[in-house]
């Protein structure tokens, strides 16, 4: 790379953009940033199993999956996705339940949900085939702008740019960007369709997100390994640390929850399932809900309850506190054994209620914070068998 050439362009740029906002790179800039991105690559790029696969039904869960979770994480989920779900007719032909049940812990659970709905768009309207158009593809529940672009490079070779999180920091420190990136997207759209290449997309696409995870990373850039180093603004300026410029936001919201575990006499819990609509939509829970100013955690439960499901409850022992954080908000759950005492269980805000014994929990979806709420049911009841045990050998 001609160092000189390559800065005094992207400084120029840099000059111009304070006048009128303008991101071309120069066409030589551009081949030499592909060429030295796609020798990376060669020699750096992750191996990872969708890479291994032209098929666009895998590829497609792949980016669906890495939409806001990390690889190390999604690896085993989409291997047994493949194998539960191996193509779009089986998943458009499975049970929301059990769709629901095998993303269950990935989180963010909308995406498991409009995969369910597109897939059944695809085998209805595409003949069973994943759109091969920009346009048909992110018409699909769950495919914005880069997943389609992600999938279409990565199935097809398509030229098709992508701005993921990590792409948007690789360009925002390219660049030296002043702002934040999601202040200027359509800018740094420009660049991504500028960069991505004619031959080659798909492994330059992915080179770009492995770029970004492994070596222009957020807190601690590996510079000196940066196949784009000589010419990145913000490394010649070393303001890498500083860049990209991160909006200020407001602290979360807190909620505060209170959440039964009500017994019946059969030893029966009560679970619910919540509304299609909404956050966590589709998923059973612990019923509960959120404790009003002035409100004790147990005069919330009776009220929730009496409210959500028009039962009588004696609330007992807490069982457990859990802190969770969403993408929106915080919770803290007060988790109570609960004693049914009254009324026949009605669905009146959640789209269903079941008596369900402790060691049937596993075979339902439950959002993340809830399976700490299992493993406390299921360690309390070794807890109290074992004194039960105990007091029937003292007597
Ligand atoms: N994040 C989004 N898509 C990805 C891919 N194909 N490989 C690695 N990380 C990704």
């Amino acid at each position: 790379m001609n160092q000189s050439v390559a800065v005094s362009t992207l400084e120029k740029s840099q000059r111009d953009r304070s006048a009128k906002p303008s991101t071309a790179l120069s066409g030589d800039l551009v081949l030499q940033l592909q060429a030295d991105l796609l020798a990376w690559y060669a020699q750096q790029g992750r191996q990872l199993p969708w890479r291994e696969t032209r098929d666009p039904y895998a590829i497609w869960i792949s980016e669906i999956m890495l939409q806001q979770t990390q690889v190390k994480t999604v690896l085993p989920y989409y291997q047994r996705w493949l194998r539960v779900f191996p193509t779009v007719q089986a998943l458009a032909a499975a049970d929301q339940q059990a769709v629901l049940k095998v993303w269950e812990g990935l989180g963010y659970y909308a995406r498991a949900r409009n995969l369910h709905k597109a897939a059944q768009i695809i085998v209805e309207q595409h003949d069973g085939r994943f759109p091969r158009t920009f346009e048909a593809a992110v018409a699909l529940p769950g495919i914005g702008r880069t997943t389609a672009g992600g999938i279409l490079s990565a199935a097809f070779n398509q030229s098709v740019p992508i701005l993921d999180g990590n792409v948007k920091r690789v360009l925002a420190r390219l660049i030296a960007l002043r702002q934040p990136p999601n202040k200027v997207l359509n800018r740094l759209w420009e660049v991504s369709s500028q960069l991505v290449p004619g031959d080659r997309p798909r492994d330059f696409n992915q080179a770009f997100m492995d770029l970004g995870a492994t070596v222009c990373t957020r807190h601690r850039p590996a510079c000196l390994l940066c196949p784009w180093r000589s010419p990145c603004a913000a490394y010649n300026q070393n303001v890498q640390l500083e860049i990209p410029m991160t909006e200020t936001r407001a602290p979360l919201p807190h909620k505060l929850i209170g959440v039964a575990v009500v017994w019946n006499e059969q030893g029966q819990i009560l679970i619910d399932r919540r509304p299609q609509k909404g956050l966590l939509g589709g998923l059973w829970e612990f019923p509960g809900g959120k404790i009003e100013p002035g409100e004790t955690v147990e005069q919330c439960i009776r009220r929730e309850l009496q409210e959500e499901l028009a039962i009588d409850v004696e609330v007992g022992d807490r069982l457990i506190t859990i802190d969770h954080t969403y993408t929106h908000f915080k919770v803290t759950l007060n988790v109570f054994h609960c004693r049914h005492t009254g009324g026949e269980p009605q669905p009146i805000e959640c789209d269903e209620v079941r008596w369900v014994e402790v060691a049937e929990l596993e075979n339902f979806a439950f959002p993340k914070a809830n399976s700490q709420i299992i493993d406390a049911i299921k360690a309390n009841q070794i807890h109290s068998k074992r004194q039960q045990e105990e007091g029937n050998r003292q007597q």
